[in-house]
This record gives structure tokens, sequence and C-alpha cells, in this order.
């Protein structure tokens, strides 16, 4: 076993683990996910709801999440262990809230859900905030084991563009290709396996060096990468159609399940709500301006997310397809663009090596938060814990994998969850993600700046802010907009709307109480407009054309 008095190991310098951070948030929530979902809720409205939530959200939360890691030095449960009062009237509350829904629920015949919020009601209770950090650790869980199925596809395309065998002249034989490829299990579970082995592999050997040195060359380049695909994908003939999609809102396509997933994927990409940064944090230096850090890893989160709309949405409508095919999306239409330039095979499996790239650096950030739980709380050595987490979530993602489009492999599992909360998603798969990404991540999200606002209290945590970021955090938001930071007469106290003050209001206020509305209004308590008709179905080939 470790010693767990061992000096923490630290990033070997501040753009290190900024790179770090922006490895774990670009990922395949921005090239395969964001994409998808947008495609699926109607393009547009649902862009300009993401961007808002970032704002307004994400990037607030970010700033918490690593202030909680730099200043406990711990991973999450560790740093709620260390913040948290000895009894916490508010997280009482909350349990007791949640024990008083279960009863509610009971009423109404929900026998499952009734049980699960009255365990949690009860554990929140027990051990108040201590819960948000087990619930990350329960969140890595289970995102890495439909993400690694997801990257798993990645790296086995990156094998078949390289032998030559994504070259599709259609929609439809893509389409077909790629059907066959995830429903081989042989493929599927052996791709699964060499990402996770990777991730293992890394977080094995202590996660800073390899990373931070790849992370600065592969970074760019896939920056690049997309910028080529860009041009590529906006010059084909009948691409406007897509970018119109994609940047112009249709308001009329936005759904309270699109509100939420928009909320939910803010988080998801900006790897936020399961304290991924807190553990990230927690190796960061005094020295390292966290303020800027957070705004670094948001924009360039942002910028790869938008870049990769830009270079899907115009092919999409350009070959073809429909934009609302979930998550097979970039998997069926990127070989098909591919196919139409000059050394199209190289172009492809450049790609596709990115992407796993991009997913690897998240990856190993989810398996982190595993990892440095049972390396700071429970004493394991940093290996024995990969080793063993890697090989759970690797099996968890096994049956992820041989399950992704239906329950048919899973007949069991499916008629127990059935049986017990009355529906239940159409795969594992999709299971897993609709539980992690739009309720662990924004409920944890949404407590963590809670915690932060409220419980620890934003004076302590702007004294950790200010290690690094002085000349940040109290700037004057009213000089800086007018270029008059380093003006004399702006710097004086009178002016108390800085940053740090604004930071302050969204953490108590704002973030908080938009989690809150998103989710109410996905339930449906709260319902801002009456129900309408179903959409109609995105427009056909023939439409388009017609246009
Ligand atoms: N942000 C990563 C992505 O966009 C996924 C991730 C989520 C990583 C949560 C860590 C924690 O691909």
């Amino acid at each position: 076993m470790d010693q767990p008095q061992k000096a923490r190991e630290h990033w070997a310098s501040g753009f290190g683990f900024v790179l770090a951070a922006a490895g774990s948030a670009i990922g395949l929530g921005n090239i395969w996910k964001f994409p998808y979902i947008t495609g699926e809720n109607g393009g547009g409205a649902f862009v300009l709801v993401y961007l808002l939530c970032i704002v307004v959200i994400g990037l607030p939360v970010m700033l918490c999440e690593i202030t909680l890691g730099r200043h406990t030095q711990r991973s999450p449960v560790g740093a709620f262990k260390k913040l948290s009062p000895e009894s916490s009237t508010v997280a009482h509350l909350i349990g007791a809230g949640m024990v008083m829904t279960a009863l509610f629920l009971l009423v109404f015949g929900r026998y499952g859900w009734a049980a699960l919020a009255a365990l949690v009601g009860l554990t929140v209770f027990r051990y108040g905030w201590v819960v948000v950090g087990a619930m990350g650790v329960l969140a890595g869980f289970t995102i890495l084991s439909f993400y690694s199925v997801v990257a798993g596809w990645t790296v086995g395309y990156v094998v078949k563009a390289a032998l030559g065998q994504l070259a599709f002249a259609d929609s439809s034989a893509a389409g077909d290709a790629f059907g066959q490829f995830i429903a081989s299990p042989a493929w599927a579970v052996g791709c699964h396996l060499v990402f996770m082995a990777l991730c293992v592999l890394i977080v094995y050997n202590g996660v800073q060096k390899g990373i931070e040195r790849w992370s600065k060359i592969l970074m760019p380049l896939l920056f690049l990468l997309l910028v080529v695909l860009i041009v590529r994908a906006v010059t084909l003939p009948g691409a406007g159609a897509g970018i119109r999609f994609f940047l112009s809102p249709d308001f009329s396509k936005l759904t309270g399940e699109g509100v939420l997933k928009a909320l939910g994927h803010a988080f998801f990409s900006l790897s936020l709500g399961m304290g991924a940064m807190i553990t990230y944090g927690s190796y960061v230096d005094k020295e390292e301006n966290i303020f800027l850090a957070s705004l670094t890893v948001t924009v360039l989160d942002t910028l790869v997310a938008l870049m990769a709309g830009l270079a899907i949405f115009p092919a999409v409508f350009a070959m073809g397809f429909q934009p609302t095919q979930g998550p097979g999306l970039i998997f069926q239409v990127l070989p098909t663009v591919f196919h139409r330039m000059t050394w199209g095979p190289f172009w492809a499996t450049l790609f596709f090596l990115l992407v796993v790239i991009a997913a690897l650096t998240s990856g190993i950030s989810l398996l982190e938060v595993v990892t440095a739980y049972f390396v700071d709380e429970r004493n394991w050595s940093r290996k024995t814990a990969t080793v063993v987490f890697g090989g759970v979530i690797f099996l968890l993602g096994g049956l992820c994998a041989v399950s992704v489009s239906d329950w048919q492999a899973l007949p069991g599992l499916h008629r127990l969850l059935l049986t017990v909360f009355g529906n239940v998603e159409d795969s594992l798969f999709d299971l897993l993600d609709n539980v992690a990404s739009n309720w662990l991540l924004p409920l944890g999200g949404m407590l963590i700046s809670i915690f932060v606002g409220w419980i620890w209290g934003t004076r302590k945590a702007i004294v950790e802010i200010r290690h690094g970021s002085q000349n940040f955090a109290d700037v004057h938001v009213i000089s800086l907009m007018a270029g008059l930071k380093d003006d004399e007469s702006h710097n004086s106290a009178v002016h108390v709307l800085t940053l740090a003050s604004l930071w302050g209001i969204f953490i108590r206020f704002i973030s908080p109480v938009a989690v809150l509305i998103a989710f109410l209004h996905a339930i449906n308590w709260l319902d801002f407009k009456p129900r309408k008709a179903p959409s109609p179905p995105p427009p056909s080939e023939q439409q388009q054309e017609a246009r």
C-alpha cells in the first residue's frame, strides 16, 4: 500500500495543467456527442441554450471545482470531508426532503423510485455533503463504462480507415457497415478492451509527464485537422442546409427535454459535476491563476464543440443523411466525406486517431477520479486501484457494448429494471448515459456550487482563488470593459463589481436555481408553455434538394 502522507504529485507547469484540464474537457463529448444530440434536438436553438448553460452555469462551477481541489489537495470525497461542517442543516433538510419525496412516490405506487429516493435521502441525512463526492465517484464509473465503448468504436475506425475499409460512396453503405461493426462483439468488445487498457496504462503510471507532453502536441493537431475538415465540409455542394440547421435557431423545435439535455451536456462536455476538475485541481500549485485557467478551458472546449458542429452538419446534409441518427452520426457521415477527398484513407486514419487521443485524455480523467478516491481515502496503491477498477469498468462497459442497440443481450437486467422502475431506456448504453449526463452531473454541479457558495462560503473560496490570480479576481468588471483596468482611480474600493463578486453571485444564486428549474421543467413540474404537437420529421432528401 502507498503511504498516504507522500507529497502529492503536482503538474509540471501551469500550462500543463490547463492542457490536461482541457484534455479532460475536450473529448467525445465535443466531437461525437454534441453533434448528434444537437441533431436530435433540433439544431440552432439547442446550440444557443447549450452556450447559455456554459456561460451561466458551466464556467462558475468549473471555478468552484478547481478551487475545492486546490484548497483541499484532495479528490472529491476527501475534499468534502475536509470542508464539511460537523453537521449541516442544509444537508439535513435536503435529506429529509428526499425522504418525504419517497413517501410521496410511495403513495403513487412508484415503489422502485420511492426506495431509491428514501435510500439517497437517508444517506444524505447521515453523511451530509460527502455524498456529493461519492456521487462523483459513482458517475466516474457510469460514464467511463459507456464512454469507453464509443472510444472503442473510434479505435476500431482507426484500424478500418488505415486498412482502407471505410471507402463508402454513399450514406446507406456507411450506415450498414457501422451497424455491422457495433453489432460484432469481437470488434466492439475488443476495441473497448484496447481503449480501457490504454487508460489503465496511463493512469497506472501517473498522469503528469506523458499526458502533459502529449497534449501539447496532439491537441493543436486536432484543432488543425478540424479546420481542414470544416473547409472540406462547407465547400461540399448542398452544405448550406447544414450550416443553417446548426446556426440558425428555431425555438419551436426546442423541448423541455432538450433544455435538460443541453444543460447536462454542458456539464458533461466541461467534465463538471463529478469531481474530475476537483481531482485535477488538487494537483495544481498555488501560483496558478485558476480564474484564467477555468476561462481558458471553457473557451477551448466550447470552440472545439462548435468547430466539430461546423465540420459535421454541412457534411450531414450534403451527403443526404438525417441529423437525427443518434450515436452513429459521425461514424457514418465522416467516412463518406473523407472518401471524397484526395488521400481519403490518410485523413480518415488521422482524424479517428486524434479522436481516440481526445477520448483518451478524457477517459483517463474519469478513471483518475475513481482511482484517486481509493488512493486518497482507502489507502490503496495507485497501481492496484487502477487495475482493479479499470477491470470493473471494462466489464460493465462490455455489457454496454453488447447491448448497444437494445436489451436483447441482457433480458434479465432489463426485466428487473422494468419491474422496479416502471420504464427504462432503450438500452443499457442509453440508460447509463441518461442517468449520468442528465441527472448525476447537473445535480452534482448544483450541489457543488451550493456548497461553495453557502456552506464553505465564497469568502474562504475567494481567498483560495486569489492565490495566483490577485490581479484577475479583483479586476473591476466595468473598468475592464472600459479599457481602464490599470487606471488608478478605477481600482478603488468603491467598485464592488469585480469578477470575484460576479462569480459569487452566480454560484450562490444563478447556477443552482437554473439547474433546479431545468430539472423541474424536465419532469414537467414547471411547464412554461402549452404542450405542442410533436415537431414534424426533419426534411427528407428530396425536400432538401428542392430547396
Ligand atoms: N468532458 C469529456 C468529453 O467531453 C467527458 C468527461 C465527462 C470527462 C466527465 C470527465 C468527466 O468527452
